[in-house]
């Protein structure tokens, strides 16, 4: 843990947090005068006069539960992006650290590591999709903070091998961060049930995918207290909404229906597998681990804008490494499948 503590930010471990009202009474009360919210609320028929809770302690307590981990393990953010950033800002000096990313992959690790000053250093999945482990370590030294590993990997909807992953948590001079968005979809399990045998996991979830509430903004780092209580430390105090937790709590009460409809994607999913390939214009499908399948088609640039003209959009990847003319495509609900399918028929 001593290695760990060494790569947060000398400037972060010194840094005295931000107090809010609500952070300093911790007792029972009735009267609140310490916020300068407004007494008399506002003009909405729901109560929103009060800032929420900072340390959204009721969300990670449900979140603790359904997952097996303490709350002081979970860091939830607006979105797992605003877990990205704070990792960045809490590990990455700027000019002098850098992060290491398996292109083709998410492209919200560039932008923030441009955002942040952070050196980015590729080590390329081979054209298989393949991870390449000598390559990582080929390009990490003393000052790569962050391993960036997708899995399932968006665009290529497939899980990193566990050996490597295993490698890269055994010989990664910094921080692994996982990122399983999709890996509700995925047959194997996460990397969360492994969190207490590496000091150096983040395994990072949402509530964007799976459980389909993108538009709540919910996403979760789950590291050790350590790594964790930095990245509260850092954050915004109020980075959750009222109306956010409130849903978000609401939602963690349903796991059962959140598996039902993941059921019926993966059989879309299955579907979509069996009747893409049968397409003239589909050279592959990709396999995988998501709720999306990577196709390489005849003429991707062509395809995509055929399907924009029949108010279908996927998405373009044929200028990300080794996916010339690949589309990504979401698996939908079965009409808009069938859509899908019969338009690229017609082509
Ligand atoms: C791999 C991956 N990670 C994270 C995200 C962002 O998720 P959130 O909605 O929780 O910010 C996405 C969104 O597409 C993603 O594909």
């Amino acid at each position: 843990m001593n290695n760990i503590k060494k790569l947060l930010r000398p400037g972060i471990a010194a840094l005295k947090p931000y107090s809010s009202a609500r952070d300093e009474f911790t007792g029972s009360a009735s009267v609140f005068l310490d916020a300068n919210e407004n007494s008399l609320g506002g003009p909405l028929e729901e109560d929103f006069s009060r800032y929420p809770d900072p340390l959204q302690m009721p969300l990670r307590q449900a979140l603790a539960a359904l997952k097996s981990v303490e709350t002081d393990q979970i860091f939830i953010g607006n979105g797992s992006d605003e877990a990205i950033d704070m990792l960045m800002r809490a590990f990455v000096e700027p000019g002098r650290d850098n992060v290491v990313l398996l292109p083709p992959t998410y492209g919200m690790y560039a932008v923030q590591a441009n955002i942040h000053g952070a050196e980015i250093r590729r080590a390329p999945l081979r054209p298989d999709f393949s991870p390449d482990a000598d390559a990582v370590m080929a390009v990490s030294d003393e000052h790569s903070k962050l391993l960036f590993l997708c899995s399932p990997n968006n665009p290529t909807g497939q899980c990193l091998p566990d050996d490597f992953v295993l490698d890269m948590l055994q010989r990664f001079p910094g921080l692994v961060v996982i990122d399983e968005a999709y890996g509700d979809f995925a047959a194997r399990p996460s990397w969360l049930q492994r969190l207490a045998e590496f000091p150096n996991l983040v395994v990072l979830q949402t509530l964007s995918k799976a459980w389909g509430l993108a538009g709540l903004r919910v996403g979760m780092a789950y590291s050790n207290a350590f790594v964790i209580s930095a990245l509260n430390k850092i954050k915004y105090p109020y980075n959750l909404n009222a109306m956010t937790i409130r849903l978000a709590l609401q939602a963690l009460q349903q796991p059962e229906s959140v598996r039902e409809k993941v059921q019926v994607l993966l059989s879309e999913r299955q579907r979509l597998e069996r009747e893409l390939p049968l397409l003239p214009c589909v050279e592959k499908v990709f396999p995988s681990d998501a709720n999306f399948l990577l196709v390489r088609v005849t003429d991707a640039n062509n395809i995509y804008h055929f399907l924009c003209e029949q108010g279908i959009i996927v998405r373009n990847r044929d200028k990300e490494l080794h996916c010339n003319n690949c589309l990504r495509i979401t698996v939908g609900t079965p009409e808009e499948n069938t859509r899908l399918l019969t338009s690229l028929c017609e082509l």
